[in-house]
């Protein structure tokens, strides 16, 4: 499933990225080279980070 629609980041991207030690969107999404645009998934993409750290 595709989280963030502005970068193209799926949701199996933002769980890799919390397995390397991302710990918000943010640095999930600095991990795989882009950043947030419109903002728009960040919540979306803070429950699967949570999700992800809680797994
Ligand atoms: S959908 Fe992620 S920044 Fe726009």
């Amino acid at each position: 499933m595709v989280v963030c629609i502005c970068n193209a980041i799926r949701e199996s991207e933002v769980r890799d990225a919390v397995r390397n030690g991302a710990t918000c969107p943010r640095s999930a999404y600095a991990q795989l080279g882009r950043r947030p645009r419109c903002g728009q998934c960040i919540p979306f993409a803070r429950e699967i980070v949570e999700s992800a750290v809680a797994a």
